[in-house]
């Protein structure tokens, strides 16, 4: 007999669902629609920081963004969340509870630039803003700056238009750098860093935001005290 074929009966909260292989094709075909919209989610956003980008590079001869980069969550992430906040595993739940699953970040040179290119985001008249967190004007405590956003932008499918949560950071390259190695040493001692290191850590987020600062200032000496802005475009 083809093992295949055999129905799965699966434990659940409400006692064991038994499904047939066709039933569990359809749940995969769901979910991966489901994942789909944020990928397009994706798509759109990153569109439009293309946009601001080559026209600010053509308009002014500056680039504010210096690298952007994408993702969506992986289901295997998707379902641990669901564990850790205590979510309902259905789509409705999911879309309410879970806003990282369309992760965009912009990197730029300067502080000033993460701001500007909020602000322009978040101007355009399709984009809701759903959650802003301002690290950069209020580091975390163990040193980590950035600026996020939760947005939502329309997406127009054949069956109608669904507006799509997507997560955008903004931060510099110092922010940056110092971002993925704290994480790589938080996954390194499974959470538990010893208090030394914490400390390094903070210093070194406080040495970036010293650098940031004094890129900035002499990145306007040397363009004089009319900058660019993005806001005069
Ligand atoms: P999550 O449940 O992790 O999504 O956190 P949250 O919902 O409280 O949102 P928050 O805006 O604080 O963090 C969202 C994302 O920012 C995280 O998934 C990380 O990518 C990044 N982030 C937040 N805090 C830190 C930090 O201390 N260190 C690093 N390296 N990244 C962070
Ligand atoms: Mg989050």
């Amino acid at each position: 007999m083809d093992a295949s074929a055999e129905p799965l009966s699966v434990v659940t909260g409400d006692g064991v669902s038994t499904f047939s292989p066709d039933q569990l094709r359809a749940m995969r075909d769901e979910f991966q629609r489901f994942l789909l919209e944020y990928q397009f989610g994706l798509r759109e956003v990153e569109t439009k920081l293309g946009i601001l980008r080559d026209e600010f590079l053509l308009m002014h001869e500056y680039n504010p963004i210096e690298h952007v980069s994408s993702r969506v969550k992986t289901a295997d992430s998707i379902v641990d969340k669901l564990g850790r906040k205590g979510i309902e595993p259905t789509f409705d739940a999911i879309r309410a509870g879970i806003t990282d699953i369309a992760g965009i970040r912009v990197t730029t040179s300067f502080t000033k630039d993460a701001y500007r290119l909020f602000d322009l985001l978040t101007a355009q008249d399709d984009i809701a803003v759903r959650e802003v967190k301002d690290y950069i004007a209020e580091p975390k405590r163990n040193g980590y700056q950035s600026l996020h956003v939760i947005v939502e932008v329309p997406v127009f499918l054949s069956s109608g238009r669904v507006d799509v949560a997507v997560e955008v950071q903004f931060r510099t390259i110092a922010m940056d750098f110092w971002a993925s190695l704290e994480h790589k040493i938080y996954y390194k001692y499974a959470g538990v860093v010893p208090d030394g290191l914490l400390a390094e850590l903070k210093e070194a987020a406080d040495s970036a935001a010293l650098l940031d600062a004094r890129m900035e200032r002499l990145h306007s000496q040397l363009h004089g005290p009319r900058q660019p802005s993005i806001r005069a475009v």
